[in-house]
C-alpha cells in the first residue's frame, strides 16, 4: 500500500535566512541548470535512481519521477539577510560562480531581494548589518516574519512555503529552561529572553505558517522539545543540523570502511583553511564550538567505542578551521589518521581535500527543500530521519542516537521513498537469487 501524497502543484516557494555563499549558490545553481547552463551534480533528486524489486525486474527509476517531487520551474526563491544586497550582488561577493555565468542569469538574480532580518549580535559576532528588524519584542519580531512569508506567498502566487537557515553559525547554546515548552518560549520570546536565538524565531515562525523548516547550520534552532512539540502539533515536517559536505562527508565515508573490516583507529587530526564569510564567523570562539560539536560528534557514533573497546577505546580526535582570507570559499581539508591493522600494526591515512564549500553544499539545500517539500504533503509530520543523509548532526527523537554512516543513510532515505510507494523494502538478503 501506498501512502497518500497531495500532488506537488502549483508554486513551491524557498524561503532562506541567510542569502550569503550558500544560499546564492544554490539559487543561481538552479537558474543556471533550468537554462541549460550547467548540470546538477551532486543532486540525488535531480540525478538519483533507486532501484525497485529485484535486481533481475530492471526497473531502476530516476527519484524524481518515481516520486511526486515539484519540478525546477517550481522553484521561486526568497529570503532574509542583514545586508541589503540582491542575490546577484551576494553571489558576486561570494565569489563562489563565475562573473561570466553570474551575468547570463542576473535578471532572475537581482529580483530576490533579502527582506528584513531578525538578528542579534551576541549570536553571531564577527558581523553586523543595517538590514534588520528594530520594532518589539522578539514576539513581535516572529509576527513580523510570518507577516514576510504570507506576503511572499501571496505576491508570488505559492501554493507552499518551505524554509531552509542557510544563515550564518550562531554560538553554541544549550537548551535551557525556556526551551522546554512551547508556552515558556512564547513568554521568552515576548520577554527578550536572551536564551532565544534569532534562529529560533524565524523556526517558530516558519511553523506557526505551517511552514516545514530545514536547519543547515550547526545552531540549536528548533531542535527543542518546544519547537519539536509545535512541529508534531501542527502537523509539520522539519529537519537539521549542519550540511555534510567536506571533510565531515569524508570522514562519514571513510570510518565505516575502516570499522567494517575491523582496523583500529588511534587518532583523527583534522584542519581546514577557509576564506569566506563563515570561516570569518567561525573565526569567533563561541561559532566555532557550535561546529566543532557536530564535528565531533561523528566518528564517536559511526566508531562506537563502546563495543569495540579494543579498537578505538583511546581515539584522539582533533578538528580545527583556520580562516584564510586568500582561498575564498574553496576551502582545502586535510586529515592524518592513524589506524592500526592485525596485532596493532600502525599505519596512516593522509587526506588533502582541496574543495569548494558551497558548491558541496548547494545540491543538498535543492534535495532538502524538495524532500521536505515531499514529506509535508505526504503528511509526515516532526524529526525527517530518512533525510539524516545530509546532515552532520542529524536530528533524530529524544533518547534516539544519530545514524552517521552515510550508506545506511542512503539506504534509510532509498528505503522511505520505496515506503511513499509502495513497493518492497530492500534488505539485501537476497537469498531468493540462488533458490
Ligand atoms: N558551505 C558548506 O559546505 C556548509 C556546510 C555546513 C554548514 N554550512 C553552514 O551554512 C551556513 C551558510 O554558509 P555560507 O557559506 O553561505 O555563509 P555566508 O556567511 O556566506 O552566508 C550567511 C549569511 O547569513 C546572514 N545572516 C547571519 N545571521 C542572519 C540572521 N539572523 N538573519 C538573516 N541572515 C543572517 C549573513 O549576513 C550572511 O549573508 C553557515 O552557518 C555554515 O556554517 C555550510
Amino acid at each position: 500500500m501506498s501512502i497518500k501524497i497531495a500532488p506537488s502543484k502549483g508554486k513551491l516557494g524557498i524561503l532562506t535566512p541567510g542569502i550569503g555563499a550558500v544560499a546564492t549558490t544554490f539559487m543561481a545553481g538552479v537558474e543556471a541548470v533550468k537554462k541549460g547552463l550547467g548540470e546538477p551534480v551532486g543532486s540525488l533528486t535531480q540525478l538519483g535512481t533507486v532501484r525497485l524489486g529485484k535486481r533481475t525486474d530492471n526497473r531502476t527509476p530516476k527519484i524524481k519521477d518515481f516520486v511526486p517531487l515539484a519540478g525546477l520551474n517550481q522553484l521561486v526563491f526568497g529570503g532574509w539577510d542583514i545586508f541589503e544586497d540582491n542575490a546577484y550582488e551576494a553571489a558576486v561577493n561570494a565569489r563562489v560562480l563565475e562573473p561570466e555565468l553570474l551575468r547570463k542569469i542576473k535578471p532572475g538574480l537581482q529580483k530576490i531581494k533579502p527582506m528584513k532580518a531578525v538578528f542579534d549580535k551576541n549570536y553571531v559576532k564577527r558581523i553586523d548589518g543595517p538590514n534588520v528588524k528594530t520594532k518589539g519584542s522578539l514576539m513581535d519580531k516572529a509576527q513580523a516574519l510570518m507577516d514576510d512569508m504570507k506576503t511572499f506567498k501571496k505576491t508570488n502566487g505559492c501554493d507552499r512555503l518551505v524554509t531552509i537557515w542557510c544563515g550564518s553559525t550562531e554560538v553554541f547554546h544549550k537548551p535551557a529552561k525556556v526551551h522546554q515548552t512551547l508556552a515558556t518560549f512564547e513568554q521568552a520570546m515576548a520577554k527578550n529572553d536572551p536564551d532565544i536565538a534569532p534562529s529560533q524565531v524565524y523556526a517558530y515562525a516558519s511553523l506557526m505558517s505551517g511552514v516545514p523548516f530545514a536547519n543547515g547550520a550547526p545552531n540549536l534552532t528548533h531542535d527543542i522539545p518546544a519547537l519539536l512539540t509545535l512541529a508534531r502539533d501542527r502537523e509539520i515536517a522539519v529537519c537539521g543540523k549542519d550540511f555534510k559536505t567536506g571533510q565531515t562527508y569524508m570522514k562519514t565515508l571513510l570510518a565505516p570502511g575502516l570499522k567494517a573490516r575491523m582496523l583500529g583507529c588511534s587518532g583523527w587530526f583534522s584542519t581546514n583553511i577557509l576564506g569566506n564569510r563563515d570561516g570569518e564567523v567561525l573565526e569567533d570562539p563561541g561559532s566555532f564550538k557550535s561546529k566543532e560539536e557536530t564535528k565531533l560528534s561523528v566518528l564517536d557514533q559511526i566508531l562506537q567505542p563502546n563495543l569495540y573497546p579494543e579498537l578505538y577505546k583511546d581515539l584522539f580526535h582533533s578538528v580545527k578551521i583556520n580562516y584564510y582570507p586568500p582561498r575564498g570559499d574553496q576551502k582545502e581539508g586535510w586529515d592524518n589518521i592513524d589506524i592500526f591493522g592485525w596485532l596493532g600494526y600502525p599505519m596512516q591515512i593522509k587526506i588533502d581535500f582541496l574543495c569548494r564549500d558551497s558548491i558541496l553544499a548547494a545540491p543538498l539545500v535543492l534535495d532538502l527543500v524538495l524532500f521536505l517539500d515531499l514529506a509535508q504533503r505526504a503528511g509526515m509530520k516532526g524529526v525527517q530521519e530518512w533525510l539524516s543523509f545530509y546532515f552532520k548532526a542529524p536530528m533524530t527523537a529524544p533518547g534516539l542516537y544519530p545514524e552517521h554512516d552515510v550508506f545506511i543513510q542512503l539506504m534509510k532515505l532509498k528505503n522511505t521513498l520505496r515506503w511513499m510507494r509502495g513497493e518492497d523494502l530492500i534488505t539485501h538478503l537476497g537469498l531468493e537469487y540462488y533458490d
